[in-house]
């Protein structure tokens, strides 16, 4: 065979068209699928960029068309050959290089693979397990290298963004001290100090801040944070945040900056156009009208409050919840009167879990008519109020949830949301966002007896709230804000204190002593007394944004490089074991573990 001297790509596998036939050319990229059709051999390579039908003909080149019959998929190959137009009706409109092949003259095989564990193409189904494990195999199916594209788009939009407005991009530690952004640390011991352990950081929440009394007012980083935390399918316990802080500004400056940076980044990727502002909602609202504090306005199905028209019905469940000052709350399901019995018993079990006794429900029928197990406990005049109410007409379905405030709100949110997607509402190319405000500073942890801070301990009280602070400090709403895409939070942040003797008091509030205050976050306050300018930031989940902008259900699916749900990585089977004289080196005790 001719040899191939040296072999040089001259085209990538989307590059060839009309435009260049006859000419020679050059490809590399793996074999996608081979088909035989009786002599004449098709190649499909593949590589990032696109795919090329290259031909291996016997009446061509007998030699190269022998060596051909061996190639399997995945094999990475190198092949010379000559552009050529399809046969009429063998073009394939749906591929950039759909109306040419290339006629292979020379072929030289850079690699052989095994064959791959599952199919590498979009429809298969394969487990999470087996793909993470051959992520480099998974990363080669159509859409997730897609994925990762976007991602890199993303990337670079938000640096131009932000460059344009002054921010400087600043790294911070890795190996520091813990933040406290409420989940669980992971810890690093130290080698050289003996018995003492770097914290991984949750968010570089207190550097960020630092870089602000230095003087750098206007600080960003795509920065990697770490909460040991149970996963989910929108957590890592390894994520990524573009972080962002700023000098001098109030809530709409950073309003201002975070919908530009979002409007970008939704350009510069998808190429859609984000209407700005953002509408505004404040929490309290957002908990009557959704349930939860990440409403999904891209449907209705709200939640009315029926509280008081129930306060006195012969309903012993609903009155014995309002009397103990608990909560009625109901949701109109419109047009859903048809919902067969399986279905309400699977709404049922559906909010069990969430803590519902029961999901009592009516079907509307003519003449507002009500066709339910419940109807006989309300007089006609209770039932006409709750059907104007609720807006319930013929053919509507209505669900009613009562127990404490909690209960209700969490179990119809998720009533709300599953119903959504049984209803086929939630169409993936809207992208609603909402900013919710007016976040409490606190709130009250049953388990540990005392207030935590909802945002972290270093949100700005508002101003008019400042004196409840000692007083009622549950009733202190924050400056903190978060950012919602179609039900998702995908960012968060708040004005922070920036005066020590505000800080002392939030301090006080949490139940935190000046002791253990000190010792946790000692240069954070010795920096405020240091000449702090009022300054405040927020931070995007990027994994979560780009989840959503892929048409994703996974965070993991927008990750090169995952955990699964147990925080492992099946490619490299971290977390490992290590061997006695690490352990001891590190002034652990190798007890609690089993040796190799
Ligand atoms: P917060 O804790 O709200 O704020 O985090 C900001 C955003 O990060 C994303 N996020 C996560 N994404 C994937 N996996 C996780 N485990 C995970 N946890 C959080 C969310 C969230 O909105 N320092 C503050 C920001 C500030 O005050 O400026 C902070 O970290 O999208
Ligand atoms: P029962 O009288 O217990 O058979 O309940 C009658 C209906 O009320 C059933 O459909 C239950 O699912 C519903 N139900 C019971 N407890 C609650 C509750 N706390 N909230 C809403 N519905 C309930």
């Amino acid at each position: 065979m001719e040899s191939m001297g040296q072999l040089k790509r001259t085209h990538k596998c989307n590059d060839l068209g009309i435009s260049d036939l006859n000419n020679e050319v050059t490809l590399m990229g793996w074999v996608l699928r081979r088909r035989d059709h009786g002599g004449v051999i098709f190649i499909d390579l593949r590589d990032r960029w696109g795919i090329t039908q290259v031909v291996f003909n016997p009446e061509h080149n007998s030699e190269v068309h022998a060596k051909a019959h061996g190639l399997r998929n995945e094999w990475v190959l190198a092949i010379r050959g000559t552009v050529m137009e399809r046969p009429e009706g063998m073009e394939n409109d749906k591929l950039k290089t759909g109306q040419i092949e290339v006629m292979v003259n020379n072929l030289r095989i850079l690699n052989k693979s095994r064959t791959p564990p599952f199919p590498l193409d979009e429809v298969t189904e394969v487990s999470e397990n087996l793909r993470l494990k051959y992520r480099y195999l998974d990363l080669r199916r159509p859409g997730m290298a897609d994925n990762l594209l976007l991602r890199h788009q993303a990337c670079q939009a938000v640096r131009t963004y932000l460059n344009d407005n002054d921010f400087l991009e600043i790294e911070t530690p890795v190996l520091t001290k813990s933040t406290p952004e409420g989940a669980r640390d992971y810890l690093v011991p130290s080698r050289v100090n003996a018995g003492r352990f770097y914290a991984l950081p949750q968010s570089p929440q207190l550097f960020k801040q630092i870089l602000m009394v230095a003087g750098m007012d206007r600080y960003y980083q795509i920065v990697k944070c770490f909460r040991d935390e149970d996963l989910r399918a929108d957590r890592q316990p390894e994520f990524t945040q573009i972080d962002m802080e700023l000098s001098f500004v109030d809530e709409e400056d950073i309003y201002l900056v975070a919908e530009g940076l979002v409007a970008n980044l939704f350009r510069a990727t998808r190429n859609v156009d984000i209407t700005t502002p953002f509408p505004r909602m404040t929490y309290n609202e957002a908990m009557e009208r959704f349930g939860c504090d990440k409403p999904d306005t891209r449907f209705g199905l709200e939640l009315t409050s029926l509280t008081e028209i129930v306060r006195d019905c012969s309903f012993k469940v609903f009155r014995s919840v309002v009397e103990k000052g608990g909560l009625v709350k109901s949701i109109n399901a419109k047009g859903c009167a048809a919902f067969s019995r399986k279905v309400l018993d699977d709404l049922t079990a559906y909010v069990a879990p969430f803590g519902a006794k029961g999901l009592a429900w009516v079907k509307m029928k003519a003449a507002g008519e009500w066709q339910s197990p419940i109807a006989k406990f309300f007089t006609g005049e209770e039932r006409a109020r709750m059907t104007e109410a609720l807006e319930a007409k013929e053919g509507d379905l209505l669900f009613f949830v009562a127990d404490t405030p909690e209960i209700v709100h969490q179990a119809l949110a998720e009533l709300r949301l599953e119903l959504a997607r049984r209803l086929d509402l939630l169409d993936s190319d809207t992208f609603n966002f909402l900013w919710i405000t007016e976040f409490p500073l606190l709130e009250y942890d049953h388990e540990q007896k005392r207030h935590t801070a909802v945002h972290h301990p270093f949100t700005a009280p508002c101003e008019e709230d400042m004196e409840l602070l000692e007083s009622d400090p549950g009733k202190v709403r924050s400056r903190a804000y978060d950012l919602v895409l179609n039900g998702s939070e995908v960012g968060g942040g708040s004005l922070r204190i920036h005066r020590k003797d505000v800080q002392d008091k939030a301090f006080k509030a949490l139940g935190i002593s000046s002791e253990e205050a000190a010792e946790k976050f000692d240069f954070l306050l010795n920096a405020l007394e240091h000449g702090a300018p009022p300054h405040g930031g927020i931070a995007f989940g990027l994994d979560r944004l780009m989840m959503i902008l892929a048409g994703r259900d996974s965070i993991r699916d927008v990750i090169a490089f995952p955990k699964t749900q147990r925080a492992t990585c099946p490619l490299t089977e971290a977390p490992g074991r290590v061997n006695r004289k690490q352990l001891t080196e590190l002034y652990l005790r190798p007890d609690r573990q089993d040796e190799d």
